[in-house]
């Protein structure tokens, strides 16, 4: 896999290669997505080959702006017009009904399509260069952690993916908000950094939350996914510090991620010590690359500290709790 530096050249190298159906990953504010051109079968067969995911699972069409939507959905409803006003470009991602022209190989075969204009400035450069769509899942392997730099993404894939854009760290960290507005109720799909109450009140309507077992399949909702290879458990604050001791007791190497500093009688060579930041958009901007480091140091289990409940907190909490299951 090439690295691209995110400028004219790299830009025009990465659009010529997916207009040639090759795979490109590329950063968006989210999380990095692996590219494909979303008008080439044969690129889309590439990506569920490279992430090893199941064909029925539905991929994201990336779009550079609003007006472009008008090719892939059936018809753009009210409720999305005022998301797509307050939100886009950004982290939302709305499933609509889908235009007849688009593939099932995008959709699952189901009869609605995921659309999203990210903001991040490197995959609007590229969308704009590239001049169409691209599908662009988490580029990582199915099931496992989503990468937020330009080196995960190498860790994830060799030859298979032809480049990846430098574009840094991803500012948000964790994937976008799936709304669902495609039936009669809108529903929340994955939550992320864009509030549930914030979609509420501009919808002026309560949301259907995730968790019921109705609704389209859909990877991220299976109950494990963004999972690190070592076994992870998430433990509350108050219990931290006594469950660390049982396993280090235990003969256990424990990593633990923490929004507080270790006590000192928690000195110990067993254990590593990572300090989480306090507040939800720093913490969901830095949870995947600690986790992924955690997974590298190959301790025993990785210990997390519990984050509290509250609406700013669900996009973290449910990925904590796939990562767990
Ligand atoms: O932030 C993001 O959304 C990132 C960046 C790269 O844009 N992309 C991402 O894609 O997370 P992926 O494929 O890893 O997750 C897409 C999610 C999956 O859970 C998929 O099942 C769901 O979107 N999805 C796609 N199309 C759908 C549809 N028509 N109905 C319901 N869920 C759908
Ligand atoms: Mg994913």
């Amino acid at each position: 896999m090439r690295r691209l530096t995110p400028d004219a050249a790299g830009l025009d190298e990465a659009a010529r290669l997916l207009a040639a159906g090759e795979l490109v990953a590329f950063p968006t504010e989210t999380v990095y997505g692996l590219g494909a051109d979303a008008a080439n079968p044969e690129a889309i067969a590439k990506v569920f080959l490279a992430k090893g995911r199941p064909s029925d699972h539905p991929l994201i069409v990336h779009l550079p702006d609003e007006q472009a939507l008008s090719a892939w959905v059936e018809q753009v409803p009210e409720n999305a017009r005022r998301l797509i006003a307050q939100f886009w470009p950004g982290p939302l991602t709305l499933v609509l009904p889908r235009a007849a022209t688009v593939s099932d190989r995008i959709t699952g075969g189901q009869d609605t399509v995921a659309v999203r204009v990210p903001n991040h400035p490197v995959a609007r450069a590229l969308l704009r260069r590239f001049g169409g769509a691209l599908v662009a899942p988490s580029a990582n392997r199915f099931g496992r952690i989503s990468p937020t730099r330009a080196e995960h993404v190498e860790s994830e894939f060799g030859d298979e993916v032809a480049a990846v854009i430098d574009g840094g760290a991803c500012p948000v960290g964790v994937e976008s908000t799936i709304v669902d507005l495609s039936g009669d109720k809108p529903r929340i799909l994955r939550p992320g950094m864009v509030r549930s109450d914030a979609i509420a009140a501009e919808l002026e309507q309560p949301l259907c939350q995730p968790g019921d077992n109705e609704g389209p399949r859909a990877p991220g909702r299976l109950a494990s996914h963004y999972a690190p290879e070592v076994p992870l458990e998430a433990v509350a604050a108050d219990r931290l510090h006594q469950r660390l001791a049982e396993l280090l007791a235990a003969g256990q190497r424990v990593v633990v991620l923490a929004r507080f500093e270790r006590d000192r009688s928690a000195a110990d060579t067993a254990l590593s010590w990572i300090r989480m930041p306090r507040q939800p958009v720093q913490h969901a901007r830095a949870l995947y690359a600690q986790l992924r480091h955690a997974d590298a140091l190959h301790p025993d289990r990785i210990l997390v500290e519990q984050v509290p409940a509250g609406e700013g907190w669900d996009a973290v909490r449910d990925r904590l709790a796939r990562a767990c299951a």
